[in-house]
């Protein structure tokens, strides 16, 4: 990380904004010479920082056939997670951004949180391979939206690009 995102940058704007500064700031916070695990803790921690109706983001990992917890912003969480069970499983299978508006309604979600309402969920592929996901919990419901899953690709794709990682670990 080479240089900080500057808060006065960020306080005021609507969530569009923020997401545009955040994508302009990526390159500059996520570089190639960082070691991964640094990487994705301050990718959450910037994003923890800039949105203040997340509750927990955070990645799930893939390791030995299921997802592990990786580094978060929030309360505690579950550890591992099958494929196919809970929004972070489902996207693990269909590899497609899964926006949750009421996670009670949401068919075997898994609470880590009884206070979270809602949920997004971002695959992350690199060079073809399915590596994890991207988690984001709020305690309102309806938080997230198409400019959040259109933003979320978007950063975790400049994160990918400038991540040299050692996933699938098998
Ligand atoms: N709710 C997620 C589990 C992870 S926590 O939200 C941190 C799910 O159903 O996959």
């Amino acid at each position: 990380m080479s240089s900080e995102l500057n808060p006065g940058l960020i306080l005021g704007q609507s969530k569009e904004e923020r997401y545009k500064i955040l994508l302009e700031q990526m390159p500059h916070l996520i570089q190639q010479e960082d070691h991964w695990l640094s990487s994705l803790s301050n990718f959450v921690a910037v994003v923890n920082q800039v949105f203040s109706d997340v509750s927990w983001v955070g990645f799930y990992l893939v390791d030995n056939g299921k997802l592990v917890l990786g580094p978060f912003q929030g309360k505690l969480a579950c550890t591992q997670i099958q494929f196919g069970r809970g929004v972070c499983g489902k996207v693990a299978e269909t590899l497609l951004t899964e926006i949750v508006p009421d996670v009670h309604k949401f068919p075997g979600h898994i609470a880590c949180d009884s206070e979270s309402n809602s949920e997004i969920v971002v695959p992350i592929i690199k060079d073809f391979v399915f590596i994890g996901v991207l988690d984001l919990d709020s305690t309102s419901f309806n938080t997230f939206d198409e400019i959040d899953k259109v933003y979320l690709e978007q950063l975790v794709a400049v994160l990918i690009t400038n991540l040299t990682i050692p996933f699938p670990v098998k």
